[in-house]
């Protein structure tokens, strides 16, 4: 049940011990067929290195990641980067919004993207934005929560097979 699972940050150091679980929540992703960067064919150790790589920011506070967890299993994930320009204090962006393709479709997009919106009004960012392949579940689920579409650009991103495909940029002012 969605009731059972809890939504919270991780820091980078618990986020270092489990980066199995979130390498396995990105290649699920993948697998799945998900443009989240990366094509067919990832591995456990890549989608881990890409975890590790996110490490620094979290530790140093200009990253924020929050989770889902079912027991003590994680099950979905949101990063929040802060924008580091000068004359953008107030804007951040929202990535890896991932939920585990077994636990879909019980709300937890929703209650990861509610949750992210509030970290980033406690940080004081107040203008976030992603982007999103078109006419997917990310797309669908941002439309939802009021995120506004400022524009499409066709072929901006490779699907997981290697076919051309369009991306859809929102933005959001929480
Ligand atoms: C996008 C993603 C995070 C959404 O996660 P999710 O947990 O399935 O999201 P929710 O359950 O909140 O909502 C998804 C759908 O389930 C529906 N839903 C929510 N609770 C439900 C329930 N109890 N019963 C039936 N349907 C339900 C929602 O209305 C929504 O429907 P829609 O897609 O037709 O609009 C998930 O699909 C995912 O990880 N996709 C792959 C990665 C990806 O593409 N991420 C976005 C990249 S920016």
């Amino acid at each position: 049940m969605a009731d059972s699972i809890v939504i919270r940050a991780l820091d980078a150091a618990e986020a270092e011990r489990r980066l199995a679980e979130l390498g396995a929540i990105l290649r699920d992703a993948v697998e799945g067929g998900a443009s989240v960067n990366f094509l067919a064919g990832f591995s456990q150790d890549e989608a881990e290195a890409f975890w590790r790589g996110q490490l620094s920011g979290i530790a140093e506070g200009s990253r924020h990641m929050l989770v889902a967890e079912e027991g003590d299993t994680l099950v979905g994930t949101v990063v929040l980067t802060l924008a580091p320009q000068p004359n953008q204090p107030h804007r951040a962006d929202v990535g890896k919004m991932l939920v585990l393709s077994s636990h879909r479709r019980r709300g937890l997009g929703h209650r990861l993207l509610d949750a992210v919106e509030a970290l980033a009004r406690v940080q004081g960012r107040t203008l976030l934005m992603l982007d999103t392949t078109l006419g997917s579940s990310g797309d669908r689920l941002y439309r939802s929560r009021g995120w506004v579409e400022y524009g499409v650009v066709p072929g901006h991103a490779l699907s997981t097979l290697g076919v051309p495909t369009a991306t859809a940029f929102f933005y959001k002012e929480v």
